[in-house]
């Protein structure tokens, strides 16, 4: 079935528009003021006159694109300002309309209604060229992952989403993915890409589309998204997908902030990630399993050892190197995002917003959750055990002996890995499968414990 992509991405009403597209700057924009909820401002947009065209333009065309983001938080962040009197305060409205303070940008209800809110334009630049000339590829809107769109807004003491984020690892795309892909290389694309790339993930993994092995040939390594906003958020949709937003929000998160997937110990299950939340998405397994003599299993396994699992080669599944078992951290309520994107409301000049987008953990989270008494018991519990799993890896470490005896080939061990005993390979696969994870035992206490006690044993006998 061959599919026109004009006619599935715009729909039929689009068809009809993009082809009345060359006389729609004509026809458009009749000013008939409206009243709006409170009848005291009247409606109208006598004002779009300049490049900006409004969000209400946009939807002849785009027309999911435009319900969609009707119903979120942007589209009413003016009214958000006239419920509290503050519409007309010049400071307030730059980050709570389209264009505020630009040639053709938003002025009031009564001319300028269509640019009220965090419109289409905000995001996509303005467009009446394009509207007038929807045929002309030169002129298409720009369409853009980076965070430095969203930090216009999203920064300052009230929302620092965009301050904490650039302290996170998440800003971070690996070179050697980086300039792989910037060769053209299939392995960065096709596999390391899904994960480390913004780019590639939304492409693949959320739109659901292929991408090429040269998609990225001939661009700058600065223009290559790692992991953005606009990567775990929808720009355009509530998606319902938040464990507990506050009243009236949404958060707009592309993936379920909490699943609670059943531990099996196959591959297929380790590496699937529509079996995980938001985080392991990209947190998951990539499958490497005890029997592997190349690499230690890869530092994404957080979601697999918290639900309690390990992948096993085909035939050993039900007999698993460690029995599975959950933690109690597995109910956390919003999971990952309780311990890593603690929140807090802006209080004062001293005490301004967290926005938890730093991902470190912040053990606030452990007693506002109601789980622990106090901050100061859960950094004693922490402790205690943070001591236990570093003197076990240790220990296994210890008994393990030379690198040069029992290490993966890629890590200074022997070229010929058949003189690595299958004990040895399924301690050495335990012990990096709890040490990468790197929460030192916090995402499943008992279950790394159990893998580093089986570590020592098949060590000691
Ligand atoms: C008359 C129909 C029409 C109107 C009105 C219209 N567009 Fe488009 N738009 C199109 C078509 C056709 C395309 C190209 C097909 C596609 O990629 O979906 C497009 C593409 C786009 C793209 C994607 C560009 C890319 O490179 O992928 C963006 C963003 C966009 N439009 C934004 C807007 C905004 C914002 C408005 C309102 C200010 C708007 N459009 C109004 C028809 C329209
Ligand atoms: C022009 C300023 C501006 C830009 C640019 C902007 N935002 Fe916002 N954003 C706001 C305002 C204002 C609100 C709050 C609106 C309200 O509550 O009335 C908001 C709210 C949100 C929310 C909360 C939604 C909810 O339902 O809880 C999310 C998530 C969000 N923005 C993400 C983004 C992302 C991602 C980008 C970049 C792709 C972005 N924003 C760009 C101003 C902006
Ligand atoms: C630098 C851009 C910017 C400016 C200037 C700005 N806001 Fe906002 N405002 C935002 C963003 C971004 C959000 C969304 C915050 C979030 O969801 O964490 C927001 C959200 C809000 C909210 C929703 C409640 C909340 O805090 O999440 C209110 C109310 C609000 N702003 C009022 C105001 C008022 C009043 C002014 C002027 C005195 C103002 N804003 C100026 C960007 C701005
Ligand atoms: C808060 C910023 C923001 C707002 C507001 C916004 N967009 Fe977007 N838009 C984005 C980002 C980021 C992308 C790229 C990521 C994606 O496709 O989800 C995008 C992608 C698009 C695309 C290309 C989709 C594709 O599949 O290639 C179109 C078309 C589009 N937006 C139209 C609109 C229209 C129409 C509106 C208003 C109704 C709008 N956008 C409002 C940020 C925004
Ligand atoms: C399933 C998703 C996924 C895939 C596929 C993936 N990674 Fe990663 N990788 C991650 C995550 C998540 C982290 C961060 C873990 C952490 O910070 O603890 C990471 C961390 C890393 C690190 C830093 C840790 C270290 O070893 O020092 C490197 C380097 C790395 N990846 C390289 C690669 C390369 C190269 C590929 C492709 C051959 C690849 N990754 C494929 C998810 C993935
Ligand atoms: C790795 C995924 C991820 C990235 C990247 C990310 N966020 Fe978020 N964001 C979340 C999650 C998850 C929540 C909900 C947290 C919760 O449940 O407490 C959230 C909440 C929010 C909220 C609403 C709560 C609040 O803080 O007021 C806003 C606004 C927001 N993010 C904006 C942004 C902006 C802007 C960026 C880029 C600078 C960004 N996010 C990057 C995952 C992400
Ligand atoms: C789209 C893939 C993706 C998603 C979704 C994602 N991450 Fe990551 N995360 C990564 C990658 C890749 C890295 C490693 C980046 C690097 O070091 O190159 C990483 C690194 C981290 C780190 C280590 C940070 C540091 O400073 O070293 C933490 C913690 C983390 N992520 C937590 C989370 C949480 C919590 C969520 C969910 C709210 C989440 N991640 C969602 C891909 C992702
Ligand atoms: C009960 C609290 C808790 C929960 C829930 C939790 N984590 Fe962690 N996580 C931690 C602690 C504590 C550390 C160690 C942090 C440190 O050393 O600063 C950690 C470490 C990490 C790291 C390694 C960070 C680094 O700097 O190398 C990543 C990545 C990570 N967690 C991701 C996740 C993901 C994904 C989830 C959900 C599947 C999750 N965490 C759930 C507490 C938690």
């Amino acid at each position: 079935m061959s599919r026109n992509p004009v006619e599935s991405k715009l729909g039929l009403r689009g068809i009809v528009a993009v082809m009345l597209g060359l006389t729609w700057g004509m026809i458009g924009g009749c000013p008939v003021p409206q009243p709006d909820g409170d009848g005291t401002t009247p409606k109208g947009n006598s004002g779009l006159t300049g490049k900006f065209v409004g969000s209400a333009r946009c939807s002849l065309c785009h027309v999911n694109a435009h319900t969609n983001w009707s119903q979120t938080l942007h589209a009413g962040a003016l009214d958000t300002l006239e419920a509290m009197g503050q519409d007309k305060n010049p400071v307030c409205l730059p980050c709570h309309t389209v264009g505020f303070g630009q040639a053709g940008g938003f002025v009031d209800r009564a001319t300028t209604d269509d640019l009220a809110g965090v419109g289409c334009e905000t995001c996509h630049g303005a467009a009446r060229d394009h509207v007038e000339n929807i045929e002309d590829r030169s002129l298409r809107p720009t369409v853009s992952l980076s965070s430095a769109l969203c930090a216009t807004c999203h920064q300052g003491e009230h929302h620092p989403q965009s301050e904490e984020w650039a302290e996170s690892g998440h800003t971070h795309l690996q070179d050697a993915v980086a300039d792989g892909m910037l060769a053209g290389s299939t392995s960065s694309v096709q596999n390391c890409g899904l994960c480390h790339s913004g780019d590639i993930f939304n492409e693949v993994q959320v739109k659901g589309e292929a991408i090429a092995d040269n998609a990225f040939v001939g661009r700058q390594k600065a223009d290559l998204n790692p992991i953005t906003c606009a990567v775990c958020h929808d720009p355009h949709r509530r998606t319902g997908n938040a464990a507990a937003p506050d009243e009236g929000r949404d958060f707009q998160l592309r993936f379920r902030e909490v699943a609670t997937p059943r531990a099996t110990n196959s591959i297929a299950a380790a590496t699937d990630r529509t079996r995980f939340n938001l985080c392991g998405q990209c947190h998951h397994s990539r499958g490497r399993v005890w029997t592997e003599t190349g690499r230690a299993p890869h530092h994404s396994n957080q979601s697999n050892i918290y639900v309690g699992e390990m992948p096993m080669p085909a035939g050993q599944e039900n007999a698993p190197l460690v029995f599975s078992r959950v933690s109690v951290h597995s109910f956390a309520p919003e999971q990952c995002a309780t311990c890593h994107m603690f929140r807090q409301d802006f209080q004062s000049e001293v005490a301004p917003a967290i926005s938890g987008h730093t991902f470190a953990v912040n053990l606030a989270s452990c007693a506002q959750s109601g789980c622990h008494p106090s901050v100061g018991q859960a950094r004693a519990v922490q402790a205690t055990l943070r001591a236990e799993i570093d003197g076990r890896l240790a220990n296994v470490r210890r008994l393990l002996g030379e690198p040069a005896a029992w290490e993966y080939s890629s890590a200074g061990g022997p070229e010929d890995q058949g003189t690595v005993s299958d004990a040895v390979k399924q301690a050495r696969f335990l012990y990096y499968y709890a040490l990468n994870d790197g929460s030192k035992g916090m995402h499943n206490p008992a279950y790394v414990r159990d893998m580093l006690l089986k570590a020592e044993q098949l060590l000691q006998n």
